[in-house]
């Protein structure tokens, strides 16, 4: 277990599976109306440097209906590097809030600043990882099929998203394919920690680079942007290298029960085209809305140090 939420590959399986079912409990609570409010007089950081909307609206909506407070921190007014070291910051920062959100461009920032921080660090999406996201993912996946038996498709860049579904798969003990040319593959140490943590829960992980043979049965098929932010000047590179990949009616076809995944944003008619994102098995607007689900359940694991009982 970690104070801070940094990697997935952090934390046990079984603290994963108490957070998503607390993130169940929250949705369930909500739907009756009923809003508890843990985390009274607490306050969030949230510290952001790339564009955010899912990331930024669900965790502030978080922080006002568990009954705290969040407050928006961006680049040019506090000055990381510039105004003052990441340490300074972390530092002033644990005095006065009790937890710090960021979303980097560098993961080694967000690790530099949980390592000094006396206060919990979120990961809200580094070059690195997006473990927030693959909460979001896997309680989207558990509402429609059972965990231990889904098969999952990733198919596009081995990119953050990738990286930390496929940490949630490790530790989780899933069954994750991925389809990616061999360039772009998950980072070679996502791909360790994750095969040393699916060696312990028995996940099932695989990679090709042939999308079809990914997707061939699948449960769910998932899919990314091919160009992040902060890429953008390969976007003309990554359109041709990506082609092949994307999700579309064709590739559907080779699994035609599955439901369709994305983190969104979607850059449409690129990794996939209107039809099958905006088609009858799209769940994408209920990984969206878990989000805030999942993240509330964060946020109270990391703030509180235990879940509300
Ligand atoms: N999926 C996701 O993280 O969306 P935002 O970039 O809008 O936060
Ligand atoms: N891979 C995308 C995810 C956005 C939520 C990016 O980093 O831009």
């Amino acid at each position: 277990m970690s104070k801070d939420f940094l990697a997935l590959c952090d934390w046990s399986a079984e603290d994963l599976r108490a957070i998503l079912a607390r993130a169940r409990t929250l949705k369930d609570l909500q739907r009756q109306g009923r809003r508890p409010r843990t985390l009274e007089g607490r306050t969030l950081a949230m510290y952001f440097e790339k564009p955010s909307l899912r990331t930024h609206v669900t965790f502030e909506t978080a922080m006002t209906q568990l009954g705290g407070h969040a407050l928006l921190l961006l680049p040019e007014q506090i000055g990381i590097g510039t105004r003052e070291t990441p340490s300074d910051v972390a530092r002033n920062l644990s005095r006065w809030v009790d937890a710090i959100l960021a979303r980097t461009f560098s993961h080694a920032l967000v690790e530099e600043m949980a390592q000094v921080a006396s206060i919990p660090v979120i990961n809200g999406l580094t070059d690195l990882l997006h473990p927030c996201q693959a909460m979001a993912d896997v309680q989207t996946v558990a509402e429609r099929a059972d965990l231990e038996k889904a098969v999952i498709a990733y198919v596009g860049d081995g990119n953050n998203v990738a990286n930390s579904l496929l940490e949630a798969a490790a530790v989780l003990g899933l069954t994750l394919r991925l389809a990616t040319p061999a360039s772009h593959r998950p980072a070679l140490r996502v791909r360790r920690r994750a095969d040393a943590c699916a060696a312990a829960s028995g996940a099932r992980l695989s990679w090709s680079e042939d999308p079809v043979e990914a997707v061939q049965g699948a449960d769910f098929v998932y899919t990314d942007v091919w160009t992040s932010m902060g890429q953008e000047d390969e976007a003309a590179e990554r359109r041709a290298l990506f082609e092949h990949y994307q999700v579309n009616a064709r590739l559907m076809k080779h699994a035609p029960q599955a439901f369709v995944l994305h983190c969104l944003p979607a850059h449409r008619g690129e990794e996939i085209t209107d039809e099958v994102l905006d088609g009858p098995r799209s769940v994408v607007l209920d990984q969206a809305e878990n989000r805030l689900h999942a993240q509330k359940a964060v946020l109270e694991r990391v703030i509180l140090g235990a879940l509300p009982g």
